[in-house]
């Protein structure tokens, strides 16, 4: 596609010219030393141009060669615009006073502490900046399963972190540009979709690992960590980076790339503890932060950044509390209506964002004489962002590797194909990072003779109750028989089916028998079982078992 023109026109290239604007309001304070010391970036340059009598005609196009970077022209733009006070894109003779002012300045410093420091400052005033803003809205407590009974069995003082939570920690928070090189991919050769950790998951091959529920405060932060731990310490103090059951982690693959930009998309699974010490933990697992961000490939610049916990599903957290010291954790999940993070707009040198705070305090580069615009960035590459929440999924779940269909598609599937269907019911997600159905895909579903087995013979698909429900009300009577033949069979919190095209269940297993070595006597404590049971090191046997059995049964069924 051609390229579009720069949204500022710049004099000396071709192209249409913007009018001259009306003289901006005289400015009768006095420049300051401070920004006198941020042009004096630019000073050689301007000192050569004047020398050869550019001053008074178009000085950008005569420093703006066609390979410049994005960086370097937003420089220019920038600089140019200090000097262009009245904005009539032609510096004068009297707008150029300043750098000769700071020619008799810099001069006598030369070589000395004093010119090292004004070159620091400048080049501390020219890193960008960017506004983060929050948005929070707080968990909907009537989702929760508990709220059926009027949260009888937890008392107050356990739930109080959760109904404090209303807002968030920081509604808007500076950041410097350069701290979301975390963000950058590990090479520059990195192809769309190709997945990279930001923070690697310390777990991913070790079964049935996990970090204790008995924390408060979260480990100091370290390399990458520190950017993804301050974002999120917007919404509550005590962000864990690392979670602890895996997935961990943070996943991220480019979506569009430009001769100096990215789009990198991410997955973060991360949690937040609610209470402190005295009371018992309260632990709060979103299903997963996702979302992008353009940035410049040296990381000076980010143009858009934004992160959120998706909330399309009827259940999107995952809550799990302790209630006596030696008691195994209660488990529950609920809907959280919006938590999201977005910058109010594209980084700026830091000089403007101060002054943009100060708008009276000079009137310089003010956000109204520096015009920042950014040239349209001309993507050469780009990946949907279907695709690329593909490749984090499968990144972070070996389960992946088997196809999971929505419900309904995988029996329209399964009869096109004449394939038995593998069903995954649940009462969380399968693929979040709520907690339920962890120990399942960690132990059961990514492990490769099963995976092979699914590949092979089974058209796979998982749902959860709550979204089974609701096809009981749909117009379609096949889909509507298909859930209710499924539900018939579930039972809290992880119910596993093997059904006939046409929805005849011919084998099912609960988690309970297949994942966890539970004392008969314990049976009956499912919710709390399921999660926290030591898993049974037979469990893929035993998976492997329920699937071939159902191939057999079926048999009988699917002979001519
Ligand atoms: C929740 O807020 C109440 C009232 O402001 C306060 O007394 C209590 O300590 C808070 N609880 C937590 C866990 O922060
Ligand atoms: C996990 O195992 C895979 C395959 O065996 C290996 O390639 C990878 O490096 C391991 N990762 C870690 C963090 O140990
Ligand atoms: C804004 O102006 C006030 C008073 O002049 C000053 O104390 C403050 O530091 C300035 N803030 C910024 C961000 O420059
Ligand atoms: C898969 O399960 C089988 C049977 O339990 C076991 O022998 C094998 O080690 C498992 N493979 C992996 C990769 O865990
Ligand atoms: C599905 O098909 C089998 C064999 O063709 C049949 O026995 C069974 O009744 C059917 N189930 C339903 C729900 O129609």
């Amino acid at each position: 596609p051609e390229p579009r023109p720069p949204i500022m026109d710049l004099p000396g290239s071709p192209g249409p010219r913007l009018p001259p604007r009306p003289p901006a309001r005289p400015c009768h304070r006095p420049r300051r030393p401070r920004d006198l010391a941020l042009l004096a970036a630019v000073l050689g340059t301007l000192l050569a141009l004047a020398a050869r009598g550019y001053v008074g005609a178009p000085l950008i196009g005569a420093f703006a060669p066609k390979q410049e970077s994005a960086r370097t022209r937003r420089k220019t733009m920038f600089f140019f615009s200090a000097l262009d006070v009245n904005r009539d894109m032609y510096v004068s003779a009297e707008e150029f006073k300043p750098i000769a002012e700071l020619l008799r300045v810099i001069k006598p410093l030369s070589g000395s502490e004093k010119a090292q420091e004004v070159v620091k400052e400048e080049k501390s005033s020219l890193q960008e900046k960017l506004t983060i803003v929050a948005r929070f809205q707080p968990l909907l407590l009537d989702t929760m399963s508990n709220s059926k009974s009027g949260f009888r069995e937890i008392s107050d003082v356990i739930l109080s972190g959760l109904k404090n939570w209303t807002n968030p920690a920081l509604s808007s928070n500076v950041f410097s540009a350069s701290q979301f090189k975390a963000f950058l991919p590990p090479r520059n050769d990195m192809e769309l979709g190709e997945v990279w950790w930001i923070i690697p998951d310390t777990m991913i091959n070790k079964t049935c690992a996990y970090l204790s529920d008995n924390r408060f405060y979260p480990p100091p932060p370290k390399g990458k960590e520190v950017i993804i731990h301050r974002l999120l310490s917007m919404f509550h103090p005590r962000p864990f980076v690392k979670t602890r059951f895996g997935p961990q982690g943070a996943v991220a693959c480019l979506t569009a790339i430009s001769d100096s930009y990215y789009t990198v998309v991410f997955r973060i699974h991360a949690e937040f503890q609610l209470n402190q010490p005295l009371h018992y933990s309260f632990w709060f697992c979103p299903s997963q932060f996702t979302g992008h961000i353009i940035l410049s490939k040296d990381s000076s610049h980010v143009q858009d950044f934004k992160l959120f916990v998706p909330n399309e599903r009827s259940l999107n957290v995952g809550l799990q509390w302790l209630h006596g010291p030696l008691k195994n954790p209660n488990v529950d999940h609920g809907y959280l209506p919006q938590m999201e993070l977005e910058a109010s707009g594209p980084s700026m040198p830091s000089s403007i964002q101060d002054k943009k705070i100060n708008e009276t305090d000079s009137c310089l580069p003010s956000e109204e004489a520096v015009q920042f615009k950014m040239e349209d960035i001309v993507w050469q590459q780009e990946l949907s962002m279907e695709e690329a929440a593909q490749q984090l999924e499968r990144a972070m779940y070996d389960f992946k590797k088997v196809q999971y269909l929505p419900f309904t598609k995988a029996f329209d599937r399964a009869r096109a194909e004449k394939k038995l269907v593998h069903s995954v019911i649940l009462w969380g997600a399968l693929d979040d990072q709520s907690c339920t159905g962890h120990t399942l895909r960690n132990i059961v579903l990514k492990n490769s003779s099963i995976l092979t087995l699914l590949n092979e013979k089974f058209i796979s698909t998982w749902s959860l109750f709550g979204d089974l429900q609701e096809i009981l009300n749909e117009e379609n009577e096949f889909y509507k028989k298909l859930a209710q033949l499924h539900l018939e069979k579930y039972e809290f919190p992880v119910e596993s089916l093997v059904c006939l095209p046409n929805g005849t269940v011919v084998n099912n297993i609960h988690a309970n028998k297949f994942l966890f070595k539970i004392p008969e006597r314990h049976h009956e404590k499912k919710k709390v079982l399921a999660f926290y049971s030591p898993i049974s090191l037979k469990s893929p046997d035993i998976y492997e078992e329920f699937l071939r059995e159902g191939l057999l049964r079926a048999q009988v069924f699917l002979q001519p």
